[in-house]
């Protein structure tokens, strides 16, 4: 059954707005008509939006679910065959990469509708509520050591997927948030396991949590966080899809300092005062620049200091 819905579904997606005879779609998916509207039924259950015409059939009304098969159906086709884990909801896409990460194939997705432990950077939380966000995380296998840089690198593939899908202008807060109208949309945490043996990265986990069409936000974040596709009618489908191939793509380029080129162009701390905390300290300093490991140059008193862990913030001075 989950081969006719999925096959079902997938045919509906790629002709949005055209219509299918049960008939034909049994046709076209090699089923039987009464898979398919065993199908249709279980996909009506699950909150797809299908009309049903007489005479014309069956047609997907613009729904923005998403979906195994939605995301599959906008990657890029060197990556159509990536293996996606779907889950309706999770603790944390990056807890379940994480528990699989000896056994599953690399690289491979992990997205959820939402999430009940959603984790953020320094033990905080990301917010993640069902159906208006994306919860995302790639377990992936690096080929050379990445440290800091792989943080600044998926900040420019998001960004970029943003930025080319939607038209709007992105800033990053170093290191890895990303802003639109001085409202934080997507936050990044990347988590990596490596081998105590060789000290070689074994694996490394992309999380990505992308607000897109957040009806409310909790108090302590509603000034401060914002949504990505407020004023666009792009699906989050297709948007999960885009990110998905840039982060993929971005990888191999880990050696192309334009990609760190691009981090600085879309900095928004470069230039600024700003306070950090370094071994429990408060400081105080202007960033200078950031280099190509990733790491904020920043001048304090005449010393100029490198800064590569902990936080930052923008001081209105
Ligand atoms: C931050 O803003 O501090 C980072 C937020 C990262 C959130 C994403 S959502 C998908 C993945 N799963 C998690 O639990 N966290 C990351």
């Amino acid at each position: 059954m989950k081969n006719v819905k999925s096959a079902v579904l997938t045919t509906l997606e790629k002709h949005r707005d055209e219509f299918f005879s049960g008939e034909m779609l049994a046709k076209k998916i090699g089923a039987t008509r009464s898979a398919v509207n065993k199908a249709i039924k279980q996909l009506r259950n699950e909150g797809y939006n299908i009309d049903a015409v007489s005479n014309k059939g069956y047609s997907l009304v613009h729904t923005d679910l998403l979906s195994e098969e939605g995301i599959r159906y906008y990657l890029d086709d060197k990556n159509k065959d990536i293996k996606i884990n779907f889950f309706k909801e999770i603790d944390s896409t990056n807890n379940e990469a994480k528990r699989v990460i000896y056994s599953e194939v690399k690289p491979s997705i992990f997205v959820s509708e939402m999430q009940t432990n959603g984790r953020g950077r320094l033990g905080r939380n990301f917010y993640s509520p069902c159906g208006e966000s994306i919860y995302l995380s790639l377990l992936v296998k690096p080929n050379t050591s990445l440290g800091l840089k792989i943080t600044s690198y998926v900040a420019v593939a998001v960004s970029d997927a943003i930025e080319s899908l939607t038209g709007q202008n992105v800033g990053i807060k170093w290191v890895n948030d990303i802003y639109i109208n001085d409202k934080k949309v997507v936050g990044i945490l990347c988590e990596g396991v490596s081998s105590l043996e060789n000290n070689e990265i074994e694996a490394v986990v992309i999380g990505v949590g992308l607000n897109c069409r957040v009806k409310n936000f909790p108090e302590e974040i509603k000034d401060i966080a914002g949504n990505i596709l407020d004023n666009s009618t792009i699906t989050r489908n297709e948007f999960c899809a885009k990110v998905i191939d840039n982060i993929l793509d971005i990888l191999t380029k880990i050696d192309d300092n334009s990609v760190m080129e691009k981090y600085r162009e879309k900095s928004i701390v470069i230039g600024k005062d700003i306070r950090y905390i370094k071994n429990g300290e408060t400081l105080f300093g202007k960033v200078k620049n950031i280099n190509d490991n990733g790491a904020l140059v920043v001048e304090d008193n005449g010393v100029e200091k490198i800064i590569d862990t902990g936080e930052v913030t923008i001081r209105n001075v």
